[in-house]
């Protein structure tokens, strides 16, 4: 498992990434097509709170919870061509965050107890140590604080690349134990960057939850929107689509879940 390719990978990737998703600015989004947080209100009031974004990408949720009224919101992120992006992302917004560059894994730039929120969207893939990255983040979470992050479902991981390829050759051992290499490929067929992310299965993602001491309250596992409840609540509502999504990856997403999400607190 290659850090510094991913981090290289996501500053070659940034531009495509963050033209080819569409990702809301005024809902905090759990991955793609998936309903947000103003549906699920896993965080629920942010007014007051000092925040930490972990792999905050673009920043766009960081920037919508600014908006929701958090006292402060810190992003971290290894990409620095991402954390550019978010930079402008935020002055065009007119929301303060501070982006800084930081491995998830080493948060020793903030001290214990700095922050009441932490959350992550579909970051933690890419840790080579997820049970550091929990206990990083209970240390640096407030007494009382909340934690709330999503990463790729398992289940999605190992069925539903399968499916969505509809090669079952390709199935992925739950079990792997190498870290997966990987192209990001465009819609248009170009194929960016070589990416190295962690099979974690749920009992490592829900152990290390426990073992750092934060009480998870909710797993959510979201069912993706299908046609016709997009047009319901309007497509723009949704708050992290693709902006080409092939019919088939649609369909798959109502039947496999692409993302877990969890809720933890600090007691
Ligand atoms: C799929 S993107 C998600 C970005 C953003 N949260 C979103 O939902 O658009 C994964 C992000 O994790 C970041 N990342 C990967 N490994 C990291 C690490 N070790 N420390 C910090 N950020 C990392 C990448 O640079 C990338 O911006």
């Amino acid at each position: 498992m290659s850090k510094e390719r991913n981090r290289q990978s996501w500053d070659t990737l940034s531009k495509c990434y963050q033209s080819e998703h569409i990702i809301s600015l005024e809902d905090v989004h759990y991955g793609p097509h998936a309903p947000g947080e103003r549906s699920l209100g896993l965080i629920g009031n942010v007014r007051g709170l000092d925040v930490l974004e972990i792999g905050c990408g673009g920043g766009q949720n960081s920037i919508v919870l600014m908006k929701w009224g958090a006292k402060s919101a810190t992003g971290i992120d290894q990409s620095e061509a991402q954390l550019e992006y978010a930079r402008k992302l935020a002055q065009k917004e007119k929301v303060v965050v501070s982006f800084l560059q930081a491995d998830m894994e080493d948060l020793h730039v903030f001290r214990n107890s700095t922050f009441d929120l932490v959350v992550s969207s579909h970051a933690f893939d890419y840790a080579e140590n997820l049970d550091r990255v929990f206990q990083e983040t209970a240390r640096v979470l407030r007494k009382g604080g909340r934690f709330v992050f999503c990463m790729l479902n398992p289940i999605w991981r190992v069925v539903g690349t399968a499916l969505e390829s509809e090669d079952l050759a390709k199935v992925q051992a739950y079990f792997g134990e190498e870290a997966e290499k990987w192209s990001w490929a465009t819609s248009d067929g170009q194929s960016i960057g070589a990416f190295e992310t962690v099979p974690w299965r749920f009992e490592q993602i829900i152990n290390g939850v426990i073992q750092s001491g934060l009480r998870i309250d909710r797993v959510v596992e979201p069912r993706g929107y299908n046609g016709n409840e997009a047009e319901e609540i309007g497509v723009e509502s949704i708050p992290y689509r693709d902006a080409y999504p092939s019919e088939k990856f649609l369909a798959l997403i109502r039947r496999i879940p692409f993302t877990i999400i969890i809720s933890a607190k600090k007691s």
